[in-house]
C-alpha cells in the first residue's frame, strides 16, 4: 500500500536518511522504531508527499509513484491515508464533534447529515458519548488522542499513519490507545503505520517493525524475529526496553 524506495532526505548538507526502503502492506501494522531525533516523523511526511526525497528515491501509494506528483494531484492521494499527530494538531476552539468533521466539511462536498452519521459513528467507535460540545482542553490526553483518531478515521482511510500514538499518555492511556489501533484492523481492515520510540509498544500490537537508526533500516521483519537480529544497536535496546537519545 505504501513504499518507500531507497529513498535519500536530506536537511541541507545532512543526511537523514540513506537509500531507505520500506513497505507498509495493507490490512498489517507496521512500526518504524527509533531514537529521537533519527528521522521518524520525516518518514510519515514523506508517505503523505508532504515532503520530498530530495536526494532520489520514491515513494509509492497504491502503486502510484506520488514523488513527481503537484500538490493538488495530491489530495486525492492523501485521503486514502489518515493522519495522526503526535501533539494531535486539534483545534482549541472548535468542540471535539467540530473537530472531527472540519476536513470532511472543508474538503468533501457532503450532504450535512452524512457528516453528522460519520461524527456520530466516530465519537461511538472512540467512546466519547457525551463529550461532543466540549471543548479540547477539558479531555484527558488519551481522550484527545481519540479525537485524533477519530478525525483521521473520519475519511474512511485504508491506512492510517500515526506519530508517536503514546508520547506523553500515562501506562493505562497507552494501553488504551494501542488496544484500539490494533482494533482497527480487526473491524475496520485498515492499515497501521506507526513510528515509535517505544519499544513495548511494537512488541504490544505490531505485526512487523522497521528499526530506523543512523539513516538506515537495521532491520524490517515480523516483529517475532527481532530478538534474532544480532545488531548491536537493537540488542542493546532489546536489554534497556526504552530507547534512549
Ligand atoms: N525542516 C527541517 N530542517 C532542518 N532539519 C530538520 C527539519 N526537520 C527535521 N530536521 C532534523 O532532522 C532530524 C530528523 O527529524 P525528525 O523530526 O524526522 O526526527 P524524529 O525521529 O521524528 O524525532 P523525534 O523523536 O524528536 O520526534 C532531526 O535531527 C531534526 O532536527
Ligand atoms: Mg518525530
Amino acid at each position: 500500500m505504501i513504499e518507500l524506495r531507497n529513498v535519500t532526505l536530506k536537511y541541507g548538507e545532512r543526511v537523514i536518511l540513506d537509500k531507505v526502503s520500506l513497505t507498509v502492506r495493507d490490512n498489517t501494522i507496521k512500526a518504524v522504531l527509533g531514537p529521537s531525533g533519527v528521522g521518524k516523523s520525516t518518514v510519515i511526511k514523506l508517505m503523505l508527499g508532504l515532503i520530498k526525497p530530495n536526494g532520489g528515491g520514491q515513494v509509492f501509494v497504491d502503486g502510484v509513484d506520488i514523488t513527481p506528483l503537484k500538490e493538488a494531484d495530491l489530495y486525492p492521494i492523501r485521503r486514502k491515508m489518515g493522519i495522526v499527530f503526535q501533539g494531535n494538531a486539534l483545534f482549541d476552539s472548535m468542540t471535539i464533534s467540530q473537530n472531527m468533521s472540519f476536513f470532511l466539511r472543508e474538503n468533501l462536498r457532503l450532504p450535512d447529515d452524512e457528516i453528522e452519521r460519520r461524527v456520530t459513528e466516530q465519537i461511538h467507535f472512540a467512546g466519547l458519548e457525551g463529550y461532543e460540545d466540549q471543548l479540547p482542553e477539558s479531555l484527558s490526553g488519551g481522550m484527545k488522542k481519540r479525537v485524533a483518531i477519530g478525525r483521521a478515521l473520519i475519511f474512511n482511510p485504508k491506512t492510517i499513519l500515526f506519530d508517536e500514538p503514546t508520547a506523553g499518555l500515562d501506562p493505562v492511556s497507552s494501553r488504551k490507545i494501542l488496544n484500539l489501533i490494533a482494533s482497527l484492523k480487526k473491524s475496520n481492515d485498515l492499515g497501521a503505520v506507526f513510528v515509535t520510540h517505544i519499544i513495548d509498544d511494537v512488541f504490544a500490537i505490531a505485526d512487523e517493525v522497521a528499526v530506523l537508526y543512523q539513516g538506515k533500516i537495521i532491520f524490517d521483519g515480523p516483529t517475532e524475529q527481532l530478538h534474532e537480529s544480532e545488531h548491536p544497536f537493537i540488542r542493546s535496546i532489546l536489554s534497556d526496553k526504552i530507547l534512549e537519545l
